[in-house]
């Protein structure tokens, strides 16, 4: 399905691997607020929610999925076994459970699960591909290097952007990231999953010095570019 639209969309950092994407529809992925050494702000702030798109189920990830659904009647986009999580069933918020390699159509958004080398809990950690307002993202979650991210621009088309995790320990490091950014080819890549914590400890211009020719931005908690 094509996607194409002159609107602007918006992305703002959030902190860890928190990113709010605002177009047509207000889409917010791996929404961890509570407890978030970064966040800047509390889910209270949070512009109208449409879709809150976890990760994984890990309590950096799937964070505050619950109760921002439940604040905004949003819709929890996730791997199936998250939405049959019983906190999630007792809050009967709207869910859509999918699975890798799947694609959900909703109001001219294409949401798209790709794979992500790592563990969890409820079901297979995934990255997402989401094309709105004439753009493609790619937020990779938490993963390893693999070289499959290689066929996710054949496969979708050319990235605009790309959020890799950088802080190594349980994801790529800088030096893997770059690598990554190389495969995926975007217009651009932006670090995420860094030093939130000390374990995560990494250098952002480390991974934007080895992504050359690959064009990096670095973006502060609350940071939004216009896209
Ligand atoms: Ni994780
Ligand atoms: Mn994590």
């Amino acid at each position: 399905m094509s996607v194409r639209s002159n609107q602007k969309l918006k992305l703002t950092f959030l902190g860890h691997a928190a990113v709010l994407l605002e177009g047509s529809k207000t889409l917010l992925i791996d929404p961890f607020f509570t407890n978030n050494p970064q966040a800047v702000f509390g889910i209270e702030k949070l512009p109208k929610i449409d879709f809150v798109l976890p990760t994984h189920d890990h309590f950096d990830h799937l964070g505050d999925a619950v109760e921002i659904a439940k604040r905004h009647q949003a819709t929890i986009i996730a791997i199936h076994e998250i939405t049959q999580l019983p906190s999630v069933l007792e809050s009967k918020v709207k869910t859509v459970g999918m699975n890798i390699g799947g694609t959900y159509h909703a109001d001219g958004i294409n949401i798209s699960m790709t794979p992500a080398v790592h563990s969890s809990t409820a079901g297979s950690p995934c990255g997402f591909v989401v094309e709105f307002n004439g753009k493609r993202i790619y937020h990779a979650g938490d993963t390893a290097l693999f070289s499959d991210m290689g066929l996710i621009p054949k496969l979708f088309g050319k990235l605009d952007i790309a959020l890799l995790p950088i802080g190594g320990h349980y994801v790529m490091d800088p030096k893997q990231a770059a690598m990554a950014a190389k495969l995926l080819k975007p217009k651009l890549a932006i670090p995420i999953h860094y030093n939130t914590w000390p374990v995560i400890q990494a250098d952002p211009k480390e991974f934007s010095r080895l992504s050359r020719p690959i064009k990096t931005q670095v973006l502060s908690p609350s940071e939004f570019i216009t896209l």
